[in-house]
């Protein structure tokens, strides 16, 4: 028996890395999954090789008739019992380099896009008998993060509107949680050099990056009934960091 049998679960940004990894994950534990993504060539070979239990639709997650079809994609499945918020755009710089552009460009898809995606699911989610939101932060969200202003609003927001949105659904039977991953080896991390990486892990007590699967095992573990009274929490999973 699969710890997610019969859940129908919507991951955003699910096409590539921590998504990917999730959605696999998912399918392994006996959901189904509609993948998001703006990544369709990427997005299609995921759901092709999930052989049936995976559709992709194509998702910009700050527009409001994206959530709307990610949603009808779902509803054809029967249903909807888990979100994983995972879509994010990491672009640092720090404060005096950040213009308003920039800025508002993080707002939109970190921030606004998982306020859409929390308030899309309800009618649906309460429909098929209540389930479980994650909303992927990051450290960033946890701590001073250094030369990511922009980045670091939205992780904190997350962190904020995670609980906000725990008090609210909860008579719902809907649970919401942040996760907050440390360094992992996605193509994220490529916008720094292999140095740069190198150099951040001084400060991971355990010296080295996570993995993607290593976050898909927590962020199963919020979305199973295992959790089932777990709300409103932030999970640090960042090989000590924050400590
Ligand atoms: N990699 C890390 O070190 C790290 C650390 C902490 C938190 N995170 C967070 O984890 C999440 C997943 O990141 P990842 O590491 O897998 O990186 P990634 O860049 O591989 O994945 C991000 C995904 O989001 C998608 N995306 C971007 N903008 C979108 C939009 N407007 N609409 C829909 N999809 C969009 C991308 O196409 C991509 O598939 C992000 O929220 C990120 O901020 C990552």
């Amino acid at each position: 028996m699969g710890r997610l049998n019969g859940k129908i679960i919507l991951i955003s940004g699910g096409a590539r890395g921590q998504g990917a990894a999730e959605a696999r994950r998912c399918v392994a534990e006996g959901a189904r999954v509609v993948i998001g993504d703006l990544l369709d060539d990427a997005g299609n070979a995921l759901a092709a090789e999930l052989n049936g239990a995976a559709v992709y639709v194509h998702q910009d997650v700050t527009k409001e008739a994206d959530w709307d079809a990610a949603l009808q994609a779902a509803e054809a499945m029967g249903g909807l019992h888990g979100l994983i918020n995972n879509a994010g755009i990491y672009q640092p710089k720090r404060l005096m380099d950040t213009d308003a552009e920039l800025f508002e460009r993080h707002m939109r898809v970190n921030q606004l896009g998982c306020f859409l995606g929390m308030k899309a699911v309800v009618p649906l989610m309460e429909k098929s008998g209540g389930g479980s939101i994650v909303n992927i932060s990051s450290t960033a969200g946890l701590r001073g993060s250094p030369g990511a202003i922009a980045y670091s609003a939205t992780k904190w927001a997350l962190r904020g509107m995670t609980k906000a949105a725990a008090v609210d659904l909860a008579p719902r039977k809907i649970r919401v949680n942040s996760v907050h991953p440390g360094p992992i080896d996605t193509d994220m991390l490529k916008v720094r050099t292999a140095e740069e990486n190198e150099q951040r892990l001084q400060f991971v007590p355990m010296k080295r990056m996570g993995t993607a699967d290593e976050i898909a095992s927590l962020v199963v573990y919020l979305l199973s009934d295992e959790s089932g009274y777990v709300t409103g929490a932030e999970v640090a999973i960042d090989g000590g960091s924050t400590l």
